[in-house]
């Protein structure tokens, strides 16, 4: 059989699905569930999974679920990821479908970016068009940062459970239009580390500041001085974030503090930056709080990892949406975002692509109350699942 005469998932193939998704979209919508308490959506998803004739498995590195098929001869093996935790946020949609839990939304389009992965299930186990294995990944926790979801995966054996030869994974963007792909090969969303800084001075009397060492005149210097680490010791051509995003110190006008404390943000893209920026901040805040006659003590933790994309993958990935949507509807090389993902783990196992689907150009930015999901892209997103399946599991 030649590829030509092969008929791979076209978008109106899915057409027939879009009532159930978006009636699915919503249900998680109204019941969203945090990072590790992903109790109802994964028993959710494992049910469906188990009536559509998958091999389901619960419990992976935690609330995680994966969902096996295999058909034909072929030994090849692919892996889909969704994410499916929500945010500690209070919904200010107005939506009828409205999270019924207070404080909690999915303001990231993770319900969506579930219920599309179910989509692509469920026509993968109707029509089974590829020789080979499919595993799909439900991933719990992945705005949890420290210890998220795909790092809890792994450790579980994830790779070694279920070998899959490339594992793909996208996003939501709101700000571009519905339906339309972006991708990019290496880098692609950044690492994000943060550092805890406490500066250590010798708190006393408002009116004797000759006789403390005032903690909070040092952490205003160290505000200014620390915007020197992007501007004087990175290449003008990487890119590289230091936001303090927390500044606490004293409580009231006539005492001088014993303590101040800060919190930052690191954003970088290569690994020889996220170094430098590390060693940096790290000698500048001591040597400063230093000058200044106090001590400082930093907790630098590195969080999610550079999103590296392979080329082969990321072009295969690439070719399956411009077949699916047409060339105009992707966007190539997309622009290297200054968010992060923990996806970045499976990358650093596997070859892969992580890549964005369009949520519109209207509507609110991810993690804001106003955000949602736009139901007009789930049946987009299974039919471009779907194909990415049937190509990469051709005979
Ligand atoms: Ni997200």
């Amino acid at each position: 059989m030649t590829a030509s005469l092969r008929c791979f998932c076209q978008l109106g193939d899915l057409s027939g699905a879009a009532g159930f998704l978006a009636k699915t979209r919503r249900h998680l919508h109204q019941h969203p569930e945090l990072s590790f308490q992903e109790v109802e959506t994964a028993a959710l998803v494992a049910g469906h999974l188990q009536d559509w004739g998958w091999q389901v498995t619960r419990g992976v590195g935690g609330h995680g679920v994966v969902g096996t098929l295999q058909q034909g001869g072929g030994s090849r093996s692919v892996a889909l990821r969704a994410d499916m935790d929500a945010l500690p946020i209070e919904e200010a949609t107005g939506r009828p479908y409205s999270s019924r839990t207070a404080g909690v939304m999915h303001a990231c389009g993770h319900d969506g970016h579930t219920a599309m992965l179910l989509g692509a299930a469920q026509h993968l186990a109707q029509t089974r068009r590829f020789s080979g294995t499919v595993h799909l990944v439900f991933q719990p926790a992945e705005e949890a940062g420290k210890g998220s979801g795909a790092q809890r995966m792994i450790e579980d054996g994830l790779f070694e459970r279920f070998p899959c030869d490339a594992i793909f994974g996208l996003h939501n963007t709101p700000g571009y239009p519905a339906g339309t792909f972006g991708f990019g090969s290496g880098p692609f969303m950044s690492a994000s580390d943060t550092a805890h800084i406490t500066i250590h001075g010798r708190g006393g009397h408002a009116a004797r500041p000759h006789q403390t060492v005032d903690p909070v005149l040092i952490a205003g210097s160290l505000v200014v001085a620390l915007q020197s680490v992007v501007s004087r010791n990175i290449d003008p051509r990487e890119t590289a974030i230091v936001t303090i995003g927390a500044l606490h110190a004293g409580s009231a006008a006539n005492v001088i503090p014993d303590t101040a404390t800060m919190a930052l943000s690191i954003r970088s893209f290569e690994p020889a930056v996220r170094d430098r920026l590390e060693a940096r901040i790290r000698a500048l805040v001591t040597a400063h709080v230093q000058g200044y006659g106090g001590e400082a003590t930093v907790v630098y933790e590195r969080g999610y990892p550079v999103v590296v994309n392979s080329e082969a993958e990321t072009t295969f990935a690439r070719e399956v949406a411009e077949e699916l949507v047409g060339p105009g509807r992707v966007i190539a090389p997309f622009p290297p975002v200054t968010g992060s993902e923990d996806f970045a783990f499976y990358l650093q196992r596997k070859p892969g692509c992580f890549f964005r689907l369009g949520n519109g150009e209207e509507g609110a930015m991810l993690h804001n109350p106003a955000y949602d999901f736009n139901d007009e892209i789930l049946t987009v997103g299974a039919a471009y699942w779907t194909r990415l399946v049937e190509r990469y599991l051709a005979d």
